[in-house]
């Protein structure tokens, strides 16, 4: 199916790896943060960086867009209620659109509330897109950013970012491992999607901040253990880790690659083959591994500091 998604604008690269190893979807098209592309159906609720996920029913120009509405076929993508959502286009367009529609449907009803189709208009420059809505992003990663939750820690990942890790393993259900688990940023994104995350750390007060926080949240089905990552044996489903890095950490960068480079060795035997273990290195730094590299991005955390997200892969 070709779906019309609108990509959060800070880091459009890491949105569309989201949603090519997470939901498998092929690109067609891309305008700007507007993708097109192909894809089965899937978790709509989980990519962090996608704002809207729809349809995509068609595309122009500006211009021609009334006389496009007025071609279209509403009738088939209609399910006895209807709402238009414009984004980036003058709100006061909706009210000729949705009447354009209307006149175009056999028993038309307009509901705010609770419309049964919603049909999205994204303007992007001279272009328009729409879609029948599957899903808008309404996750509250503000309210559980790191100074937010009950234990701190400074050096927390954010959470939409901490989910889109976690996405990029491509897992859909049952144990994923944080093996540098901290106050439990990661944990928790995967505790709220569902799947059941095994967090380990080598520091005792670590592992106590990370419970308040998981508990804080709700989550129930988790597994802490005090466990040094480079010789811990689990078995998992996926890997999503934020190992120690830079200068906050008391590691020496010879020491923190030794780190990296043992903690891979181990990582080999957690997982299956075709599973995936996504870490964030600082920028610059690569380490040699049997993982197969799916792929590499670099995300800006602030203006001094970029890092490097690595999606490996079991052979
Ligand atoms: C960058 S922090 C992880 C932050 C975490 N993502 C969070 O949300 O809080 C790195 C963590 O690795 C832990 N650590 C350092 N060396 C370790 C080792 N050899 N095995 C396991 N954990 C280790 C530290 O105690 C620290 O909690």
């Amino acid at each position: 199916m070709k779906h019309l998604l609108l990509l959060s604008g800070e880091c459009c690269e890491l949105a569309k790896a989201e949603l090519e190893l997470f939901a498998g979807a092929k690109a067609i098209e891309q305008d700007g943060n507007v993708l097109i592309a192909d894809a089965e159906k899937f978790d709509y609720s989980r990519p962090a960086f996608t704002k809207i996920s729809a349809v995509f029913l068609f595309s122009c120009k500006k211009n021609e867009l009334e006389k496009k509405i007025k071609e279209f076929e509403w009738q088939k993508y209609y399910k006895g209620s209807f709402f238009v959502r414009l984004v980036h286009i003058e709100q006061s367009m909706a009210g000729r659109i949705a009447d354009i529609i209307w006149k175009k449907l056999k028993n038309p009803k307009v509901d705010f509330k609770n419309p049964k189709s919603v049909f999205v208009f994204i303007q992007q420059k001279d272009n328009v897109y729409c879609g029948l809505l599957l899903n808008e992003n309404t996750e509250k990663f503000h309210a559980r950013k790191a100074h937010k939750r009950p234990a701190f820690s400074p050096v927390s990942l954010h959470p939409k970012l901490a989910r889109a890790v976690v996405n990029l393993t491509g897992i859909k259900k049952g144990i994923i491992l944080d093996p540098f688990c901290g106050t439990g940023g990661i944990l928790i994104e995967a505790g709220l999607m569902k799947l059941k995350p095994i967090g380990s750390d080598i520091d005792a007060d670590m592992l106590k901040k990370a419970k308040t926080n998981l508990e804080a949240l709700k989550i129930k089905s988790y597994k802490l253990l005090k466990k040094d990552a480079t010789t811990i044996k689990i078995k998992a489903d996926a890997v999503a880790t934020d190992p120690p890095y830079g200068k906050a950490s008391s590691l020496h960068k010879q020491n923190m690659k030794k780190l990296y480079s043992e903690f891979l060795a181990n990582a080999y035997n957690i997982l299956k083959k075709k599973s995936r273990l996504v870490i964030i290195f600082p920028n610059g730094i690569s380490v040699k591994s049997k993982f197969k590299i799916i792929k590499r991005i670099n995300i800006p955390i602030h203006k001094s500091l970029t890092r490097t997200i690595n999606v490996l892969e079991k052979r």
